[in-house]
């Protein structure tokens, strides 16, 4: 067994509900960990979701749920998604989590018994989006260049880390190790930041500020920086300081991040497992932003794009390809869905599919399914160097993958399928077929396509491990075996003659880009996150709901609730109604809507105001939109 894997993503901020970005990093991940497993290397795969801080508290705030109540839901949608895009995690964290509380106090305690901590008295300029403080030099026109708000002057008494003692030790580990941080503009960026001198890091908030995290080991009146805490799931999820996992695992440790968070990850982060006197990772993977419009995806901007609406309409694996394929590890990329329309009939209808269908076509056609045997004598004049061509789109794609270069790893083997089209084009198996003294040539021509075929399958396995399991199941490969072990991929003629192939199918349907595409062109981020459908119920069940049409004839805001309105309602009686859709209506609009309530919920109090009823209205984040009829009604008439 060669030296083990270990690969993290981002863990999540639970503020954000997942979207295309998010699914990016973690896909990375995947690629890159199953490829490691096509090396039989024994990976870990670690993701999951940070869920301390401030921005968690107005996130919970916003949703009238405690913190503790908002991150169970938002982790879960997390912990939810990933299966179904098919990422192989070995372990989901949580911030929250009693194991990773008790390993980032083990940490804090040995920094500040090492000395590295010490309290003082400060002043600055705090970016509550980032939840960090800012020095003037950077900001950009007095604004944070995240968030483009201008940060609050704070004063206050804190715990600092005294990142400055470790810097010159930091740029001799960079320059030292020149894989450390990739690609190269990443290293360089850090080792700019680097020239300047290095301030020491507040890693505490009062408790008087924020309550919602872990309470510093040596006092009890402060929280640990949401950023020092979120750090350390890297190491708390393999049982640091004594699991056998991070005996396994940790040496070998690559993080992969976008460049927002490139600063924690290249300076906090080697710093405090320096001063941990806990080796320092051993690779950071940076990569570049999705934009939609130029703009990076982000639900503040609202132009999130929802993963799952992609694969229901185009597929999991054409989805997952095109992220691999259209984005240069690294480099900021643009999202389009045109891009992505024409990357699945040029790549994958055309290219891949076609190959594979005219192949065990084919194969049926002239073999009755059957693998032919292969006779050695004429196999030299029909080989036309496709061995060769396998086996150095095998080497190439190592070489790309391993460097992350995951869309020139795609292109060699779309290389290679090209030759296999370029190789049915020179033999022309239907001329073979019309001659018997050609016989035992079409075998070899028809046994070399089925082989390039094979080792295809094996290659897209990261990327696309669903197409690749259908190929091989069509292959005839055993279910069981490791089809995609990159040692079985060398071995040229591995397909046993004999054997029984199913007939083709369509690997990747084309897309009409009139007809099939539905995605609005300018993505409508507020409904953009479909929850899963919930369990069937009955018609009786539904009948329980009692469903009237009502008239708004008041609407008034309530003070201090940011979301909620106070509106009264006739649905032949009148009632008072708390609806939580201030951040989408004026009062005033409402007057006089026709609305759907629910008659028979059971009353609640509201910010001291009785609620009688609900509108139907639907709901994504913070928009909504109040259900309403196309005509007017009689109110009070029953819904049904
Ligand atoms: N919680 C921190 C990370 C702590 S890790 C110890 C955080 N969370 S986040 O939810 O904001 O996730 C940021 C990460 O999500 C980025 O680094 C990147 O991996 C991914 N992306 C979010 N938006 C993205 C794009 N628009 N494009 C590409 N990746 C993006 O930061």
């Amino acid at each position: 067994m060669s030296q083990p894997f270990y690969i993290t993503t981002p863990i999540y901020y639970v503020n954000d509900r997942p979207h295309l970005g998010h699914a990016y990093t973690t896909i990375v991940a995947d690629v890159a960990s199953r490829f490691h497993s096509m090396r039989q290397v024994d990976t870990f795969f670690l993701t999951g979701t940070d869920e301390h801080g401030d921005k968690v508290v107005r996130a919970a705030k916003n949703e009238n749920l405690t913190p503790r109540v908002y991150v169970n839901k938002i982790s879960s949608l997390f912990k939810a998604l990933w299966p179904e895009l098919k990422i192989k995690y070995d372990y989901f964290i949580r911030t929250t989590d009693v194991n990773h509380i008790s390993a980032v106090e083990h940490v804090m305690k040995k920094i500040y018994d090492s000395g590295d901590i010490y309290f003082s008295e400060y002043k600055g300029l705090y970016c509550f989006g980032c939840e960090r403080f800012y020095t003037e030099r950077e900001l950009v026109d007095g604004k944070c260049p995240d968030h483009e708000t201008t940060p609050e002057p704070i004063e206050e008494s804190n715990y600092f880390f005294k990142m400055s003692r470790y810097q010159n030790w930091l740029i001799d580990h960079i320059k030292g190790h020149p894989d450390f941080i990739t690609p190269e503009r990443y290293k360089n960026e850090v080792l700019s930041f680097l020239k300047e001198p290095l301030e020491d890091l507040c890693i505490s908030r009062p408790k008087k500020r924020l309550k919602w995290g872990i309470t510093l080991p040596f006092d009890k009146d402060y929280v640990i920086y949401v950023w020092f805490d979120a750090l350390l799931n890297y190491v708390s999820a393999l049982g640091y300081p004594d699991g056998e996992l991070f005996k396994t695992f940790w040496s070998s440790a690559l993080h992969v991040v976008g460049k927002d968070i490139l600063k924690p990850h290249g300076i906090y982060w080697p710093i405090m497992l320096r001063a941990a006197g806990i080796p320092v990772y051993k690779h950071l993977k940076v990569h570049g932003y999705w934009n939609v419009d130029q703009s990076k995806m982000s639900k503040s901007i609202g132009n999130v794009v929802e993963p799952l609406q992609l694969k229901s309409i185009y597929g999991l694996d054409a989805f997952r390809y095109f992220l691999m394929r259209e984005m240069t590890f690294g480099l900021d990329s643009n999202f389009g869905e045109d891009a992505l329309v024409q990357r699945i009939n040029s790549d994958l209808a055309n290219d891949l599919g076609n190959l594979f269908s005219r192949v065990l076509t084919m194969a049926h056609k002239y073999f009755s399914g059957i693998v032919p045997k292969v006779d050695m004598k004429v196999e030299n004049e029909l080989h036309l160097g496709l061995e060769s061509a396998a086996m150095t789109t095998i080497v190439e794609f190592e070489k790309d993958m391993e460097m992350f270069a995951f869309h020139k790893a795609l292109m060699k083997i779309w290389d290679f399928i090209g030759q296999l089209n370029k190789y049915i084009d020179i033999t022309a198996p239907w001329e073979l077929a019309k001659k018997k003294s050609s016989r035992r040539q079409l075998e070899i021509v028809i046994y070399n396509l089925l082989e390039g075929l094979r080792i295809i399958s094996g290659l897209i396995y990261p990327v696309m491990p669903d197409k690749a399991k259908t190929m091989q199941a069509h292959l005839g490969l055993d279910a069981n075996g490791p089809f995609y072990n990159l040692d079985t991929l060398k071995t040229w003629k591995t397909l046993k003659p004999g054997t029984t192939l199913p007939k083709s199918i369509t690997l990747f349907p084309r897309i009409d880009p009139k007809k099939d595409k539905v995605l609005p062109s300018e993505i409508d981020a507020s409904l953009s996150m479909v929850p899963a459908i919930k369990p069937e119920i009955t018609i009786d069940d539904l009948r329980e709901v009692d469903l009237r049409v009502g008239t708004v004839i008041r609407a008034e805001t309530i003070p201090r609730a940011k979301k909620l309105l106070k509106l009264e309602v006739d649905i032949g009686e009148k009632r008072t109604i708390v609806a939580g859709i201030s951040e989408s209506y004026n009062p005033d609009d409402l007057v006089g809507k026709q609305v759907v309530v629910v008659a028979n919920l059971k009353a609640a109090k509201l910010m001291g105001i009785r609620s009688n009823g609900m509108l139907l209205a639907a709901v994504a984040d913070t928009e909504c939109a109040v259900a309403t009829f196309d005509k007017k009604v009689k109110k009070g008439t029953p819904i049904g």
